[in-house]
């Protein structure tokens, strides 16, 4: 029972006030607190709580008035009077006598004629029948227990919002160094321009390329911003891990380590501590809140990193995989935190009283609400590991929502023992993330499609070349889909309408003009891609409704390669034939990499990775590129995929800047030769390509001037890109530039 009375002294001051810390008023609430350990026989001790009867109570009134002329400078008392009045009216309904009479009645020359109080008597809270002054050093002791513990929480709250000046300069950072690039880029352009010998040397698309590249640029990119973080592992899972590449490990490193340190230092204790008596239970306390609050401000860090629609991703260019990874090491520290916060809070229970303190503790509401909400989030990290996200992704993606959703509303109830909800500043801002994220993807269907709800694909599922492709039209979008971009796209199957939600990201592998877009460069290729399918499957009129006009409609084609879930369902659907789906198309995201403005390109791809290059071919080969050549370098399985894909796209291939070297890796029956020799520059091989040649050989031809190099396949291989690209980069191609495009986070 007494130590509960600590407890509502502590909660009193420690959370009441919305003053300033200024010296003065902990000195007055120092006075406060050390008449509060009395009880004053002036009141019915019968009647009302403790605060009430102390707000009835002359004596009390008067005994604090006295040490507040004793012991604190007369700067704020005022104030505090007035604050102290108010307080008592609105808890007791009783005013606080004026201070000035009661300086009448007690003159200064008879002060030391009043009893003192002793903090030994102090703390065995006593029952006066008089009015009394604190000892000096209970004041003193008082002082400096609240003086510390405003300090503290002061502290705690300064050091979270830290982890925002964290993320901000790490943002800056990005975005600066984004402006560099362009304006060595621009300052290039400038001295292309005003040497007239080169200008006639180079075409003016040539003055606009990028890859001219400073050494401390190209330093960077072969230490920091490009290298996996150790030798070469970064897209491959080591066991059940993922790493993140160098500039990104580095960056969640001193996330961590400022963590650590923030949480380690400043912590001020005192001797003779009236709240927590011991040096170890202030200890205890100051860790705990500390760990609590900075875990809490990382919250809306956690929520903004881990959305699809997240202004950063906007304003940095990085893409979501990066602050896919800043989301899981956020939400690791924050549990992390969380953890220590509810153990230290548990001992501090536990040491009040024992096991019977600790369930006292758990029926209060704001206590098991945070413990639950600690436990929601060591749950939510543990079902959040590689394994399940990879085998299992809609369990995953249901139970991180739910998780969430229960670690907010716990938060929010463990929060609310603090008046005036001023800790919900950490649980609105994710809500409103949240909402706006799903506001975006609403608005993204909207605009992709004003009639979505009669938005149809035509989709159609290949078993040679073990691929569905599906044809969207886009005609009433209100953006031109870009290359390189993904799409969320969900179907809307009347059979399968339990999984309606689901949606999962595609790259868009090819943008069709439609044939009353004006360019008439590639006439033949502003087509249906599924109509020769069509053909030879004899469909049924209903399968083909949307293709009857199709010659003249806008679409996106995509390229999708069923594994379990969604994409095998949708093979099934569609494996009978071409067919007519209701889908939502939610999209445009991610950005499109300028790769027209590099003289040269290398691609790596493998498998549906072929979407990328595709979708790049078109701008990257138009008449504005600076484009001089490309190569293509394709690991496939199947020989049916790439003869599905020459059929449909063989037009794209037929520039001569284009060189495209084909890998079948798995069957190896007979090369389709007739397909080939109409594409002389497409070259067939079987095994898998060696990535390192292959970017030391474009590394040589074109490496010095600016050579783009984008890989889109396996871990494995996108490691070994990776890694091959730094080499390069280490042998002195300063134009080296590494972009992944990854399909997994
Ligand atoms: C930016 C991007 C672009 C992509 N473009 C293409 C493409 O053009 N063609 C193509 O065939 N595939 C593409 N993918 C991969 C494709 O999204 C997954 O294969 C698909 O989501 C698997 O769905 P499923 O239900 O069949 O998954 P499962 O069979 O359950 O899982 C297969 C794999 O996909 C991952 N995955 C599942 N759902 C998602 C999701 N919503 N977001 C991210 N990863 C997920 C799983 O972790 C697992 O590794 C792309 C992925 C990303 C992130
Ligand atoms: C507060 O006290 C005054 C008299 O002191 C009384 O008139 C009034 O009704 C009380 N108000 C409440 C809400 O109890
Ligand atoms: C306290 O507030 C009441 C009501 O506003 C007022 O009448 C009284 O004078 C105040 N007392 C002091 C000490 O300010
Ligand atoms: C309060 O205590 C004092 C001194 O102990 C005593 O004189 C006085 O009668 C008491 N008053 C009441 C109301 O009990």
């Amino acid at each position: 029972m007494r130590a509960h009375h600590f407890f509502t002294i502590l909660s009193t001051w420690f959370i009441g006030s919305t003053l300033s810390f200024r010296h003065g008023k902990w000195c007055f609430d120092a006075c406060e607190l050390d008449l509060n350990y009395a009880e004053f026989n002036d009141t019915n001790l019968a009647l009302g709580s403790h605060k009430t009867r102390a707000c009835q109570s002359r004596l009390r009134s008067d005994s604090l008035y006295l040490c507040a002329r004793e012991y604190c400078e007369e700067d704020g008392l005022k104030d505090w009077v007035i604050q102290a009045n108010e307080t008592c009216l609105q808890i007791a309904n009783a005013s606080m006598p004026a201070y000035d009479d009661v300086m009448r009645r007690y003159p200064s020359k008879d002060t030391q004629t009043i009893r003192r109080l002793s903090a030994d008597e102090a703390l065995t809270f006593p029952i006066l029948g008089e009015v009394v002054i604190p000892e000096h050093s209970l004041h003193e002791r008082a002082f400096t227990t609240l003086e510390a513990a405003y300090y503290e929480y002061d502290v705690h709250l300064t050091y979270g919002w830290f982890m925002f000046y964290f993320w901000a300069a790490v943002v800056t950072i990005g975005i600066s160094s984004r402006l560099a690039v362009r304006v060595a880029a621009l300052r290039t352009e400038g001295s292309h321009l005003s040497s007239p010998d080169l200008h006639e040397t180079f075409p003016p698309a040539l003055s606009r390329r990028r890859g001219a590249t400073s050494k401390i640029q190209a330093h960077l990119k072969r230490h920091i911003s490009i290298p996996a973080t150790f030798n070469n592992r970064c897209s491959e899972p080591i066991g059940w891990c993922t790493m993140p590449s160098r500039v990104q490990t580095l960056t969640i490193l001193s996330f961590v380590l400022l963590n650590i340190g923030l949480c380690m230092i400043d912590y001020r204790t005192t001797d003779g501590n009236l709240f927590w008596p011991q040096k170890r239970g202030q200890m205890w306390r100051f860790v705990s809140d500390r760990t609590g609050i900075i875990s809490f401000a990382n919250f809306p860090l956690i929520w903004l990193f881990g959305m699809r629609n997240n202004v950063l991703l906007w304003i940095t260019g990085w893409g979501y995989g990066t602050y896919n990874n800043f989301h899981r090491w956020v939400a690791r520290v924050s549990t992390v935190q969380a953890v220590v916060h509810s153990i230290g809070y548990t001992v501090m229970t536990y040491e009040r009283g024992g096991w019977t303190s600790f369930l006292k503790s758990l029926s209060k509401h704001y206590f098991w609400n945070g413990e639950l909400a600690t436990i929601a989030m060591c749950a939510l990290l543990i079902f959040s590991v590689y394994g399940l996200r990879r085998g299992h992704y809609e369990i995953f993606l249901t139970l991180h929502i739910v998780l969430s959703v229960l670690v907010l509303v716990t938060m929010y109830y463990h929060v609310a023992i603090f008046p005036n909800g001023e800790w919900n500043i950490f649980i609105y801002p994710c809500v409103a993330i949240w909402l706006i994220d799903r506001l975006f993807r609403a608005l993204k269907i909207f605009a992709f499609d004003p009639y979505f709800w009669r938005t149809r694909a035509v989709a159609s599922f290949d078993t040679n070349s073990n691929l569905v492709k599906m044809e969207v039209p886009c005609e009433r979008a209100f953006s031109k889909a870009k290359p390189g971009t993904y799409y969320y796209i969900y179907v809307l199957e009347a059979r399968n309408l339990i999984y309606a939600h689901q949606n999962h990201p595609f790259t868009v592998a090819y943008i069709n003009p439609g044939s009353r877009s004006n360019n008439t460069s590639d006439s033949d290729g502003t087509r249906s891609l599924l109509r020769p399918n069509l053909r030879r499957t004899g469909s049924t009129e209903s399968d083909s409704l949307l293709l009857q006009d199709e010659n003249s409609v806008p679409s996106l084609v995509f390229l999708i390669r069923p594994y379990d879930g969604f994409t095998s369902r949708l093979a099934q659907t569609t494996s009978l034939g071409p067919k007519n789906l209701r889908v939502l198309i939610e999209g445009p995201y991610g950005h499109s990499v300028a790769l027209h403005e590099y003289p040269n390109i290398l691609f790596i791809v493998g498998g549906t990775g072929i979407a990328v290059p595709l979708s790049h071919l078109r701008a990257m080969l138009s008449t504005s590129s600076s484009v001089i050549s490309i190569r293509l370098v394709w690991a496939v399985r199947e020989h049916a995929f790439l003869s599905s894909v020459i059929r449909d796209f063989g037009f794209l291939f037929e520039d001569e800047r284009l060189q495209v070297e084909v890998h079948i890796t798995k069957d190896e029956e007979s090369k389709d030769d007739l397909l080939m020799d109409v594409l002389k520059n497409v070259e067939v091989q079987v095994g898998r390509p060696d990535v390192y040649q292959v970017i030391q050989e474009a590394a040589r031809e074109g490496g010095q001037e600016g050579l783009a190099i984008v890989a889109c396949g396996p871990g494995q291989m996108a490691d070994q890109a990776r890694q091959s690209s730094v080499n390069m980069l280490a042998k002195g191609y300063k134009g080296v530039e590494y972009f992944e495009e990854s399909f997994k986070w």
